[in-house]
């Protein structure tokens, strides 16, 4: 039997890059996918099914995305598992650079939307009293203070914390709340930021560079977020998971 048969996952970002790599996989476990993403024309291209639902939001957006949550908890009735990798940079601008729009922009996708689906989803949980994992996609840069990456980091920090909080708000309901922070990972947030060149060149020197100077691909992290949903993984919560080839140690 696969390992998530009978299971039920909610992911964002679940269009592309690594959201859209653990779609792929909990699925081949054997788990009913509730896919959310902005991207309609690159969602659409998940290979339909029974076991696979989606749903085209925008995730800055918090009236659509509450009534999507509700309607990611009734499609399957229930959900087990919530995935939450949808992110923004905001481009990258230093502090004194950084604009309210890109401060706001960033937070609500990275931090405030994941707030509003774990508050949704783990109520639902509670509720139902069979238990949960929850997985959030945090960065490296939540752990290192990297100029240009001031909303973003700020973001990725509070996601880091909104974490433990969850994981010590809903443990006694045994439901697992944990993060997980990639480093430099193949997917196109990082296409539109690096030549292969510079890519190579950071991997190896500088505040990117990591012990195993390779970048990770997306199934690298999907491998770890579909530990974290097993039941192998029953004892972990409240921690953040560095996955970044050594980059933070
Ligand atoms: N790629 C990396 O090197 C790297 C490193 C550290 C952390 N991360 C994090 O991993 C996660 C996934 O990133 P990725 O590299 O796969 O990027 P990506 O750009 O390939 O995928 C992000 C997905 O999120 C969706 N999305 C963005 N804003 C949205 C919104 N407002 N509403 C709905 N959907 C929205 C996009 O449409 C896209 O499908 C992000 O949280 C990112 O911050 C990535």
């Amino acid at each position: 039997m696969s390992s998530l048969e009978g299971k039920t996952a909610v992911i964002t970002g679940a269009a592309s890059g690594i959201g859209r790599a653990v779609a792929q996989l909990l699925r081949r476990e054997g788990a009913r996918t509730v896919l959310l993403d902005r991207d309609a024309e690159e969602l659409g291209r998940t290979p339909p099914g029974p076991d696979v639902y989606t749903l085209v939001v925008d995730l800055a957006d918090r009236a659509a995305l509450e009534r999507t949550a509700g309607e990611a908890l009734a499609h399957f009735s229930g959900v087990d598992i919530l995935v939450n990798a949808a992110g923004v940079t905001g481009g990258g601008a230093p502090l004194l650079e950084t604009t309210d729009e890109t401060w706001d922009q960033v937070h609500a996708v990275n931090s405030t939307a994941p707030f509003l689906l774990i508050r949704a989803i783990g109520k639902h949980m509670v509720e139902r009293g069979r238990g949960g994992r929850i997985v959030n996609i945090t960065s490296s840069s939540a752990h290192r203070a990297l100029q240009s990456k001031t909303a973003y980091g700020a973001s990725k920090a509070a996601l880091a914390q909104l974490t433990r909080i969850a994981a010590a708000e809903l443990g006694a309901y045994d439901i697992n709340v944990n993060a997980i922070a990639p480093g430099l990972t193949r997917t196109p947030i990082v296409a539109r930021a690096f030549s292969e060149e510079a890519l190579e060149a950071a991997l190896r020197e500088g505040p990117l560079a990591n012990l195993l100077q390779r970048i990770s691909e997306p199934e690298d992290i999907a491998a770890v977020v579909l530990f974290l949903c097993q039941p192998g993984s029953r004892q972990i919560t409240g921690q953040t998971l560095q996955v970044s080839a050594g980059a933070i140690i």
